[in-house]
């Protein structure tokens, strides 16, 4: 896609599902990849997917240490940020521990504000534009029985994206939302069989996506083609929420 080969796209969550989709479809694009991920590299398999122009920082985004490192590689200049690192901790609200909900918060809605914080910062000083993504869920839309902390921070990450799309404009900076719907990750593909053949039944579709259709919408906002496109949220969920 336009203009991807010339970019440098920091990916979180890198090593599995659809971030490693995205790290996969960005590098056959051509991009310089900056993949992000808790486990050692020696633990995935992203050294033998990516020889080259890949560089992996093992970190934490809740972590201020780690927050430094990413600090560190920004600072070297970059042009996209993807904010895909996000976790579910499931319980009904009476069973929700503080725990739980302070977690799910942590990674994904505090880490993806204190990340677009510090590349707004730097994008701005580089003065060449950007993009900044940040990965929503169709749950943000119509709510999710047991995740009343996951769905706020989806929620949350629309809101916010909206808004810095608005600060962050003057400065050619474009700020985007991706809602998956119901997608084939390892994680979800341990689900029981009858679980995801309602799940796939429910949708117009009538099967679940692949981490590489999130990829590609992801691919699809960072490149040239949409530099008209901020503010937005796009669903990428075979049409499962409509309206
Ligand atoms: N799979 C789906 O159906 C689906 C649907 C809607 C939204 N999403 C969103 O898409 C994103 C990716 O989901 P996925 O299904 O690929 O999940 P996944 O669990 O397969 O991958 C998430 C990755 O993020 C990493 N991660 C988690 N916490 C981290 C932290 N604190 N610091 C650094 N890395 C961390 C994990 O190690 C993992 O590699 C998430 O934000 C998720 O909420 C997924």
């Amino acid at each position: 896609m336009k203009g991807l080969n010339t970019k440098k796209v920091i990916i979180t969550g890198a090593a599995s599902g659809i971030g490693r989709a995205t790290a996969q479809r960005f590098y056959q694009e051509g991009s310089e990849i900056i993949l992000i991920d808790m486990p050692p590299i020696e633990e995935t398999e992203l050294k033998a997917m990516f020889p080259e122009r890949m560089t992996y920082i093992q970190g934490n985004v809740t972590n201020k240490d780690d927050l430094a490192k990413i600090q560190t590689e920004m600072d070297k200049g970059f042009d996209v940020l993807i904010n895909n690192a996000g976790i579910t901790r499931d319980a009904t609200i009476a069973k929700m521990t503080d725990d739980q909900w302070d977690s799910v918060i942590a990674v994904n809605l505090t880490a993806v504000w204190k990340l677009s914080q510090m590349a707004a910062t730097k994008l701005k000083e580089l003065g060449k534009g950007g993009v900044i993504l940040n990965a929503a869920s169709v749950v943000a839309h119509y709510g999710n029985f047991g995740q009343s902390n996951y769905v706020a921070t989806k929620a949350g990450v629309i809101g916010m994206t909206k808004t810095l799309a608005k600060e962050l404009g003057k400065s050619g900076i474009r700020v985007n939302a991706v809602a998956p719907g119901f997608i084939g990750t390892p994680m979800v593909r341990a689900m029981p069989e009858k679980v995801i053949q309602m799940m796939e039944e429910k949708s117009p579709l009538k099967r679940m996506g692949e981490p590489e259709e999130i990829a590609a919408a992801y691919a699809f906002l960072a490149s040239d083609d949409a530099k008209f496109i901020s503010g937005t949220c796009l669903n990428v969920d075979g049409a499962l929420v409509i309206g």
